[in-house]
């Protein structure tokens, strides 16, 4: 039955990536002829389950969400993301967290706001935030399985241009997009004040230990993910 949000927009089925962690590799149309990849993860917890950087999946990806465990939690990292967040806060009657501020997407309102030292909704993790941006982003680290690193627009691993289309291909490779772990190279510009830099932000991310990323847009990276930051944080900040 049709209704008012966003339809579902094409992406692969989800795929656990590590224990009790989803992988929704998808897509997100900007305009016309200009399609990126879009991501979401999962993450489980005594059958519980929490949104993170939230994508509406078709009825079969529902189903599969469905078998895996209960959606409880919604999280947005970024504020340049929120397009299926009010479907999937609606869709599955749960719980909202987002920094304050409403941003591109001012809906739905938060029912947690995310601030240093909020608990996240799963043992074992921790949101941290950005403290030098234009507007508000966060990351979420998972402590498990050696380390997973969750970002938004901030962290982006690219290592093909996968669900993206002729255009948006073209663009990753003339702006900077194909390294590995990389920081966003349209979201560093947006967000950076005036005569500011984020590299203090990132420079206190690679204090904490993690093996694996992911981000909003680009592929998983399993392995190696602290040490490829901090080859993407002396490049971009020399
Ligand atoms: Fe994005």
């Amino acid at each position: 039955m049709a209704d008012s949000f966003p339809p579902a927009q094409p992406h692969d089925p989800p795929r656990e990536i590590l224990p009790d962690v989803l992988y929704v590799h998808g897509s997100f149309r900007m305009g016309p002829g200009m399609t990126i990849s879009r991501n979401m993860i999962v993450l489980r917890h005594q059958g519980e389950l929490t949104l993170v950087n939230p994508i509406r999946m078709d009825a079969a990806g529902e189903k599969a969400l469905e078998e895996y465990g209960t959606v409880k939690h919604v999280v947005r990292l970024g504020h340049l993301h929120g397009l299926d967040d009010p479907y999937c806060v609606d869709r599955f009657g749960a719980q909202f967290w987002s920094q304050a501020g409403g941003g591109e997407y001012p809906a739905p309102k938060p029912d947690v706001i995310i601030e240093d030292g909020t608990p996240a909704p799963v043992p074992d993790a921790e949101f941290i935030l950005f403290h030098e941006t234009k507007s508000p982003e966060c990351t979420l680290l998972l402590r498990r399985h050696g380390g997973l690193l969750i970002g938004c627009d901030g962290l982006q691993h690219w290592e093909s241009t996968s669900r993206c289309s002729l255009l948006a291909k073209g663009v990753c490779h003339a702006f900077g997009f194909m390294h590995p772990a990389n920081i966003g190279p349209f979201w560093i510009k947006l967000m950076t004040k005036n005569g500011g830099s984020l590299r203090p932000d990132f420079e206190r991310l690679l204090e904490h230990d993690f093996d694996n990323l992911v981000g909003a847009h680009g592929q998983y990276l399993k392995g190696g993910a602290k040490a490829a930051l901090k080859k993407t944080v002396d490049r971009v900040f020399p």
